[in-house]
């Protein structure tokens, strides 16, 4: 998940300042690199572009100093190429006369370079967002004019992406969007291009929204719309934007929370496209298969996926794996390991202490440190020895949803692909998660009122749904202050299941390969005057026996524990919401704990 923002104005001016603070507005975007560009009159353009934060960034290259009519800004979160200087956007074309950058992900990149470095063109980065530009530059070099090269480039980019491009020699702009956001700001003396809408709100409220397949061209005082398909001018009207920038930054959401719910197709997408091209996977897999011991280690969440993990590894590539609390690992599983020994830290933010204080003792008995980690520039993902990141862009709220889903889809691709199994099924995930957010929203909806009631309810799951349990659980109490305590379903009736009287509600997540064993304990739960809920693919026996089914789409036993979380996730916001709480932000916690 990148950021792009592009303005032109009707006079030479300083640009610095404007394209600054666009960029801290999308740094939320990705932040591990840095650039603007401007065009100027005399043809020349200034490209200043590196690795870091905005503010470290834009002092070092003085940002500020930057003029001209035309300018463009990029924050990056690497998926294509490491972070460096050289990747990071803007991206000029061969000759240095052409500039542009992008958000979203080309998956044709290779492939592009490789032709683009045969046709003669200077490629410098590994980075897809320059593809986008010697894309242009291509059908210009065959004689096409500016919009025709780009609606050409549309066509040869295959992915989702969003890119802002402009020619020393030419005084417009002009974008292009396909599935990446991509809205347009009318003000006085300028007009301007973003990613989403809180780099623009400061300059204008008067915005025009571009689908897909339409090229926007940028003047001082107006914009042009083209569709790609047929090269026609389209009419559309400005529109008045009222909600605030805090609902803006929300993507129109009423929470965070939400917002990253909803961003998860998105950002799977978005690593699968990560984990195909990464030349990191493959030494991440060595030391997976050649370790003497395989720990799985992390805290909350991230523990969580540690346990769903350890399922697929095992089930899939027959690796034992011990999935550990990074605290317990200490007394635990530290007296055992060795330098012949991997661990796998697991953790969103990267600073979690309890984390680094079992990678640090880790480190000292020659345990080879792997990572899965979102926050790019972290320090795990500093200390470790391969780090795959989540490219899940930042995670504000505080509970932990788009991350989580990253983590166990990461853990469900490498064990496929240490098992020597096609990973291709795995591209229907990103639709199946999307299917599963518009189906369950309103069954959720339906229950939630119900639900409210209770401060006590249990949510149980078995095998690859045991995680998912303890997952839902722990969304649950987060953000309800509900307690909700999530266990091994088999084990309900080992003692807990005395907690069940009329009406108490107990959540059953069940996978299609498990229904007869959840049934069980369905039955036990329901012929004590408890509320069952189910969470699982449309079986007859779970409609025959549940109370309430919340049906996830069919996906299969792989697949399906991940769809499970979304129902969970969903109705853990609304309860937070109908008890009045910020879901975002709920008493006592932080998104980090850099404390013991
Ligand atoms: C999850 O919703 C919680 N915010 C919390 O359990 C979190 O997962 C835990 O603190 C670990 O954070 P990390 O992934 O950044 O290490």
């Amino acid at each position: 998940m990148c950021g792009i923002f592009g303005i032109i104005t009707d006079r030479e001016q300083p640009l610095g300042p404007i394209l600054i603070d666009a960029a801290r507005r999308l740094s939320y975007r990705g932040y591990d690199s840095v650039g603007c560009a401007t065009l100027h009159a005399d043809r020349t353009i200034d490209l200043r572009k590196d690795v870091g934060k905005v503010d470290d960034v834009a002092a070092r290259l003085d940002f500020a100093a930057m003029t001209g009519r035309r300018g463009i800004v990029q924050l990056r979160w690497a998926t294509f190429g490491v972070p460096s200087q050289i990747n990071a956007q803007p991206h000029l074309d061969s000759a240095g006369e052409m500039v542009g950058a992008h958000n979203g992900n080309v998956v044709n990149n290779v492939e592009l370079r490789q032709q683009f470095s045969a046709e003669g063109m200077i490629v410098r980065s590994m980075n897809d967002g320059e593809s986008c530009v010697h894309a242009v530059e291509r059908h210009l070099r065959r004689g096409c004019d500016m919009v025709e090269a780009i609606r050409r480039a549309y066509d040869d980019l295959e992915g989702d992406y969003a890119f802002v491009i402009g020619r020393a020699d030419d005084d417009r702009l002009y974008a292009i969007k396909k599935s990446s956001g991509l809205v347009v700001g009318l003000a006085d003396g300028a007009t301007c291009i973003s990613s989403d809408l809180p780099s623009i709100l400061p300059l204008t409220r008067r915005i025009m929204r571009v689908n897909d397949g339409e090229i926007v061209i940028l003047h001082p005082d107006r914009v042009e719309l083209i569709r790609v398909a047929d090269g026609e001018p389209i009419a559309r009207e400005a529109e008045e934007i009222v909600e605030s920038m805090a609902a803006a930054q929300k993507g129109g959401y009423a929470h965070f929370m939400l917002k990253e719910i909803h961003e998860q197709p998105q950002v799977a997408r978005e690593l699968l496209h990560l984990l195909n091209a990464s030349a990191q996977v493959a030494p991440f897999l060595d030391r997976l298969a050649n370790a003497r011991q395989l720990y799985l280690i992390g805290c909350g969440t991230s523990y969580h996926a540690c346990l769903l993990g350890a399922v697929y590894l095992a089930q899939l590539a027959g690796r034992p794996a011990i999935p550990i609390l990074a605290p317990q690992f200490i007394p635990q599983g530290l007296p055992t390991v060795g330098p012949d020994d991997v661990g796998v830290f697991v953790s969103q933010s990267g600073e979690t202490k309890d984390v680094l204080n079992a990678l640090y003792a880790a480190r000292q008995r020659g345990m080879t440190v792997l990572s899965l980690v979102n926050v790019i520039g972290s320090t795990l993902m500093k200390e470790s020895e391969i780090a795959l990141p989540m490219a899940c862009g930042y995670e504000i709220s505080v509970p932990a949803t788009k991350t989580f889903t990253n983590q166990v889809l990461a853990f469900l691709y490498l064990a496929l692909r240490l098992g020597k199994h096609a990973t291709a099924e795995l591209a229907r995930l990103p639709d199946l998660i999307q299917e599963t957010l518009t189906a369950a929203e309103p069954q959720v909806n339906a229950i939630a009122p119900e639900l409210a009631a209770w401060d006590d309810l249990y949510c149980l799951g078995y095998g690859a749904t045991y995680a998912i349990a303890l997952e839902g659980a722990l969304k649950l109490k987060e953000i309800t202050y509900a307690h909700c305590e999530g266990m091994l379903s088999t084990e309900f009736k080992h003692g807990p299941l005395s907690a069940v009287r009329e009406g108490y509600p107990v959540i059953f997540v069940s996978g299609p390969d498990d229904v007869p064993l959840l049934v069980s304990g369905i039955n036990e739960t329901a012929c004590r005057g408890g509320h069952t809920i189910a969470i699982g693919e449309d079986d007859d026996r779970l409609r025959a026996n549940a109370q309430t089914l919340i049906v996830l789409p069919s996906s299969g036993p792989l697949l399906s524990p991940i769809l499970a979380v979304l129902p969970l996730q969903l109705l853990s916001y609304q309860l937070s919401v109908a008890r009045g709480y910020d879901p975002d932000f709920p008493r006592n916690l932080s998104k980090t704990l850099t404390v013991d």
